[in-house]
């Protein structure tokens, strides 16, 4: 998709888009002569303007029929949300209608630098698709749509779009990416070498630790889950130093299970091809640090991806098996189902161990329970600083990564005791995100700010937003670039 920004519409063919803000029409007086019966067809089909909502009509202009797209931008919401709902719902409606050019008009908003770029920040994320596996697509499912010109906003937007937003859509189209690849072809090692290509030129630096290294460095939890699996576990290390020499890292970590088949605790038949995006954690990671090194951001980050398969195997872990992680903690496997803490455990070591991180975020698809208390709205927040916590809710009410927050307390702790080791790595039914989160805190060393967020709920939906189309989110990208610009970069 090319976006550009003008200073006025351009001559020729193209689909209008006027953005309506609420019940106010101000912003048809520029359709001259068809202002009346197109504001007459929106009082009929009862069009109030809201945030999202859309009516497509079709004006006379100069004797040619021109398509014209009214978007609410709803009355009294945030600028820079209603801004991205604009641009998205504008290029949701428009890709496969068979136009080719949409020219979105702004000025008759009195948007800002920021809110002007944040329409082309929607546009750009709704639009993308993957079609790599679609071979028989009928000619009116392509896409047409291939240019959208923004017209009217503040001059400085297309700047503001270029610095700060574009770097944010190719991160959150790398995560999609991986997220909607099958697991026959992203697995560890196949999910590491396609960020590798994805990143050169960025100036991130990437290491990668393969069995024999995390072998001796005794990451006995994360490799116990990957033993069932042909395909070989990996770890991904990604570096961003763009902030002040020596200045201590923040750390994020992602549970990069390519695929979840619960293990030798096999999940049920039904639905288990979602668990293709069980590494929604770690492709949100690898995304998020993608962003922050094209925009050039002024921080050290270091991004942690802990990748493997959970399979069932003649060598799988069995329930029952006690293994030594990193920290030289023992677990119980109690259900090969919870892998995910037991890869997030290792990783969390590992990173405290060879960066010295001020603090950790790790994201994780890594909890059913955590469906049951959220739902798909927001993802669950665990930490065990206040101050972390706040500032990472307030990043995912600015970015739309929304956050709501959990508890953590010793009586949560207590349940993972176990009779033979150091902990389990499960507990009971009731609470099962938090003792989940409890677990992994067990491997957050003294003085780290720490935080879990758990996003079973939004990897992956199964409806389309404004977007982004059902499928892939890219949830945990933009949560992530607006936390560090929020706290690291100010
Ligand atoms: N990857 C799953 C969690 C999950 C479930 C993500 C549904 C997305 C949708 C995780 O590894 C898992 O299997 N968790 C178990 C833990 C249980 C065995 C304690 C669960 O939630 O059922
Ligand atoms: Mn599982
Ligand atoms: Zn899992």
């Amino acid at each position: 998709m090319k976006i550009s920004f003008a200073d006025s519409r351009p001559a020729g063919d193209y689909a209008l888009v006027l953005p309506v803000a609420g019940k106010d029409r101000s912003t048809l007086s520029s359709l001259g002569a068809s202002q009346q019966t197109v504001g007459a067809a929106l009082d009929r089909a009862r069009f109030e303007g809201e945030a999202s909502s859309a009516s497509e009509q079709y004006i006379d202009d100069n004797g040619a029929v021109r398509r014209l797209l009214l978007v609410g931008t709803g009355a009294g919401t945030s600028p820079g949300d209603a801004a991205e709902k604009l641009g998205g719902t504008a290029a949701g409606r428009l890709q496969t209608s068979g136009e080719k050019t949409a020219v979105i008009d702004l000025s008759g908003l009195n948007y800002d630098t920021d809110a002007g770029a944040r329409v082309a920040l929607g546009a750009a994320l709704r639009s993308w698709r993957y079609d790599r596996y679609r071979t028989k697509l009928k000619e009116n499912q392509k896409p047409t749509l291939g240019e959208i010109v923004i017209v009217g906003g503040s001059a400085g937007a297309a700047k503001r779009y270029e610095q700060r937003w574009a770097p944010v859509v190719e991160g959150v189209s790398l995560t999609r990416e991986l997220v909607t690849e099958p697991a026959n072809i992203i697995y560890p090692e196949t999910f590491v070498e396609r960020v590798r290509a994805s990143l050169k030129g960025t100036g991130l630096e990437v290491e990668v630790l393969d069995r024999a290294a995390m072998q001796k460095l005794g990451m006995g939890a994360l490799l116990g889950v990957a033993q069932g699996s042909v395909r070989e576990a990996r770890l991904l290390v990604l570096k961003w130093n763009g902030g002040a020499k020596g200045r201590q890292p923040v750390a994020f970590v992602g549970k990069g299970v390519t695929f979840d088949t619960g293990g030798i605790s096999i999940k049920p038949a039904a639905g288990m091809e979602a668990m293709k995006w069980d590494m929604g954690g770690a492709g949100a990671v690898a995304g998020a640090l993608k962003a922050l090194a094209l925009r050039g951001a002024k921080a050290n980050n270091v991004g942690i991806c802990g990748l493997v398969e959970n399979m069932p195997g003649g060598n799988a872990q069995r329930p029952g098996d006690v293994v030594t992680t990193m920290s030289g903690q023992t677990v119980e496997v109690i259900n090969t189902d919870a892998e995910g803490r037991l890869v997030l455990a290792d990783a969390v070591t590992y990173v405290q161990r060879n960066f010295k991180p001020s603090t950790i975020v790790d994201l994780a698809t890594l909890t059913g329970a955590i469906l049951i208390s959220l739902g798909h709205e927001w993802a669950g927040l665990f930490s065990n600083n206040d101050e972390l916590a706040g500032k990472l809710q307030q990043a995912g009410d600015e970015s739309g990564d929304k956050l709501w927050r959990m508890p953590l307390a010793e009586p949560f702790d207590r349940l993972i005791d176990s009779p033979i080791a150091d902990m389990k790595n499960v507990g009971p039914r009731e609470g099962g995100s938090i003792t989940a989160a409890q677990f992994i805190q067990r491997f957050i060393e003294n003085g780290v700010k720490w935080a879990h967020v758990d996003m079973a709920g939004k990897a992956w939906s199964d409806k389309a937003a404004a977007t982004y189309e059902k499928g892939a989110t890219g949830f945990g990208v933009r949560l992530l670039d607006q936390y560090v610009e929020d706290v690291l970069e100010g």
